[in-house]
C-alpha cells in the first residue's frame, strides 16, 4: 500500500501495491516472520453506516460508541500458525466458534497468512457490541478488530489497506465481497470505495468545526445482508444511472466541505437499492417520513438494514428524531426498536491495550 496524497481539500488516496489477487497478498510470499512483540491484546473496532444512500458498496463511515471488542493472545495450546476461538460475548451467541466460520476468525488467519505467522499459535475472545444482521456493520466491527488485534501483536507490520483485504476476505464468505464497511471500521471517518481491483481507498475528512450527528434506529428485527443483496436489481435503468451517481458526487462534496443540510439530502436520494430493501423492512417508509417530518436533513437504511439512519448538525433534535422513529416502527412496523445519536468516529478500529512480552 502506499499513501499517494493528502491534498489541502482533505482527501487521503490508499491503494494496494499491486492488482492483487483478492485473495493472496503478495508481499506475503517475501515476508520473514515478525516475532510477537505483546503476549496479549485487546482491540476495538466502530459500527459502520454503509451505502449512505447512494454510495452502494462504494461509500460507508464509521461511528462512535458502539462496536465490537477482540482480545488475543499467544497461546502454547493453539498449535503454532493457527487461532483458535476461546469464547464469544455479547450479543454474538449465536455465531460459530469454528474460525473458519466466524467474521474473527477469518479476518484473524487472513493476517496471520500474510505474516506468515508459523511458529505461534493464538487464542482470540470476541465481545460483541453490535447485534447481528442490524446494519451496523455487525460482521465488519469483528473482523476489523480481529486484523488489528493480529497486526498490533506482531508490531503493527501491515498497512491500512492490508488489513482491509483482510476484512473483504471474511466479508465476502458471510455476507458478499463488499468493503464499505470494512474500511471504515478500519480506518474511522468516511471512506470511498475508488475500485476494488486493486484496492484503492479514499478517505474522505469531513471538517472538524461542523456538526454532524447519525440517529440510529435499530429495530428488533433481522436482516441478513445476504437475503438483503439478493433483493436487487441485475439491471438498472440510464436514468437512475445518472441520478444515483449525481447524488453519489453530491454526497462527498457535502462531506468535504461539511455541508450537512446537503449530505442528508444526497444520503436521502438513492433510487437504486432504497426503493427494493424498503419493502422488506417492516415500517421503513413511515420511519423515513418520521425522520423528516422531525426535522432530519435525510434518512435511509444503513448498509443492508433494517437500522434506519437519519443525520442533523444539533443532537437535541437528533435525540427527538430518535424517539419519532421509534414510535414509526412500532406503528408502521409493529417492531419495538432503540434510538441512539451518535457523532462520527475518526480513528476506526484500534488498540485498547496490551501486555508486553
Ligand atoms: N453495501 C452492503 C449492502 C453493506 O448494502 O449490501 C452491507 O452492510
Amino acid at each position: 500500500m502506499a499513501v499517494l496524497c493528502h491534498s489541502p481539500l482533505n482527501l487521503k488516496l490508499f491503494t494496494s501495491s499491486s492488482s492483487r489477487n483478492r485473495n493472496v497478498n503478495p508481499s506475503a510470499h517475501s515476508r520473514s516472520e515478525p516475532p510477537p512483540v505483546f503476549t496479549s491484546v485487546k482491540s476495538f473496532a466502530p459500527a459502520t453506516v454503509a451505502n449512505l444512500g447512494p454510495g452502494f458498496d462504494f461509500l460507508g463511515c464509521a461511528v462512535d460508541g458502539i462496536g465490537d471488542f477482540v482480545t488475543l493472545r499467544l497461546d502454547p495450546n493453539v498449535h503454532p500458525g493457527e487461532v483458535s476461538i476461546s469464547d464469544i460475548s455479547g450479543a454474538g451467541k449465536k455465531l460459530r466458534r469454528n474460525p473458519r466460520w466466524n467474521c474473527a476468525g477469518i479476518a484473524a488467519i487472513s493476517v496471520m497468512k500474510m505474516l506468515n505467522i508459523r511458529s505461534v499459535g493464538l487464542t482470540l475472545s470476541l465481545h460483541k457490541g453490535l447485534p447481528l444482521g442490524s446494519g451496523l456493520g455487525s460482521s465488519a466491527a469483528s473482523a476489523a478488530a480481529a486484523a488489528v488485534a493480529v497486526n498490533e501483536l506482531f508490531g503493527r507490520p501491515l498497512t491500512l489497506t492490508d488489513l482491509v483485504l483482510a476484512g473483504l476476505d471474511s466479508e465476502s464468505k458471510v455476507s458478499g465481497y463488499h468493503a464499505d464497511n470494512v474500511a471504515p471500521a478500519i480506518m474511522g471517518g468516511f471512506v470511498l470505495i475508488r475500485s476494488y481491483h486493486p484496492l484503492e481507498l479514499i478517505q474522505l475528512n469531513f471538517p472538524h468545526e461542523k456538526n454532524l450527528f447519525f440517529v440510529l434506529a435499530n429495530p428488533e428485527f433481522e436482516a441478513p445482508t445476504k437475503k438483503m443483496r439478493e433483493a436487487l436489481p441485475q439491471e438498472i435503468t440510464m436514468s437512475h444511472h445518472i441520478w444515483n451517481c449525481s447524488q453519489a458526487g453530491a454526497l462527498v462534496a457535502s462531506v468535504l466541505l461539511g455541508d450537512v443540510s446537503g449530505f442528508g439530502k444526497a444520503l436521502s436520494s438513492d433510487k437504486i437499492v432504497e426503493p427494493r430493501r424498503t419493502p422488506l423492512i417492516p415500517g421503513m417508509e413511515g420511519v423515513k417520513k418520521a425522520a423528516m417530518e422531525a426535522g432530519a436533513f435525510g434518512c435511509t437504511i444503513s448498509g443492508a438494514g433494517p437500522t434506519a439512519v437519519a443525520v442533523t448538525d444539533n443532537e437535541e433534535t437528533g435525540r427527538e428524531i430518535g424517539q419519532r422513529m421509534v414510535e414509526a416502527f412500532l406503528e408502521h412496523g409493529k417492531l419495538k426498536a432503540l434510538a441512539m445519536v451518535k457523532k462520527l468516529d475518526r480513528i476506526g478500529a484500534r488498540l485498547v491495550s496490551s501486555q508486553p512480552i
